[in-house]
């Protein structure tokens, strides 16, 4: 079987807090992510989800083991071969207001991501406005963000994703910030790109009835530590760990 796409091995991460001493957020957790896969990674408030998602990405430095992604060990990068490898992997996070610069027009904020690849940037960034369903895309172009709904924000925010042609997109709460209209809207939206793509997804999240309506993999935190990873029919019908079944019973039966 093919090496996974992201590998995290190991991976402990401790925070100073003040007088009360180490706040430890990550405490050894191995978790893995293949090509083209969906994993959910749910956990109440606080328990290290973040922390992971933001080590992960190469923006937090663990105190120990080991992140690969495609084959490369980021301890091994120089910071040039680091931010190229990177390019791989893109965020969406919770918040597209603040996550899309206010005075960029879309078209400023596509094209900012397109200047890797040479063609023509308009037709380019009409066919990213149509692919994220924002249609017809033309007028959206010269839009600022304040003009924008929320939907249409975190739509614009996914677009500005995929023209890095990412193999993997690690979404932290992409859909807490959203009202309940479109939050199905856009996690479809993720979903279709997955299937087209084949885009793999670290899907972090406190609600796990995205990680039921999504995920191939839940991988279950708790107080930075996996207590459970598994299929997500396996471990969404049959939870092994307690906290699961208590994270199961604390969310309405999704409709
Ligand atoms: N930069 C930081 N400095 C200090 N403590 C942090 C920092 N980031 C996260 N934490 C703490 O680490 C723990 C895990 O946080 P986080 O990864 O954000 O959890 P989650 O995303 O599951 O809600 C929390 O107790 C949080 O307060
Ligand atoms: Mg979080």
């Amino acid at each position: 079987m093919a090496e996974p796409l992201l590998v995290l091995q190991g991976i402990v991460k401790s925070f100073r807090q003040g007088r009360r001493g180490m706040l430890h957020a990550l405490k050894d957790v191995s978790l893995d992510v293949h090509a083209g896969e969906i994993v959910a990674l749910v956990g109440e408030s606080g328990s290290g989800k973040s922390t992971l998602g933001r080590v992960a990405l190469g923006l937090l430095r663990p105190d120990a083991g080991r992140v690969r992604f495609d084959g490369h060990d980021f301890a091994a990068l120089t910071s040039q071969q680091f931010r190229r490898l990177r390019v791989g992997m893109q965020p969406i996070f919770q918040d597209p207001s603040a996550s899309l610069n206010p005075r960029r027009t879309v078209r400023e904020s596509l094209e900012q991501a397109l200047w890797r690849t040479p063609g023509d940037e308009q037709a380019r960034c009409v066919r990213l406005l149509e692919d994220v369903g924002l249609r017809p895309a033309l007028p959206f172009l010269e839009r600022y963000p304040h003009e924008l709904s929320g939907g249409q924000r975190q739509r614009v925010l996914i677009a500005r994703c995929l023209a890095m042609q990412p193999k993997l997109i690690i979404a932290d709460e992409p859909l807490s910030g959203a009202d309940v209209s479109i939050r199905g809207q856009v996690l479809n939206l993720l979903l279709d790109i997955q299937r087209r793509r084949n885009v793999a997804y670290l899907m972090i999240t406190h609600d796990i009835s995205i990680a039921r309506a999504f995920a191939d993999r839940v991988a279950v935190m708790m107080k930075g530590e996996l207590v459970e990873i598994g299929p997500a029919r396996e471990v969404l019908s049959v939870p092994s760990h307690s906290y699961t079944r208590r994270l199961l019973a604390a969310v309405p039966a999704l409709g």
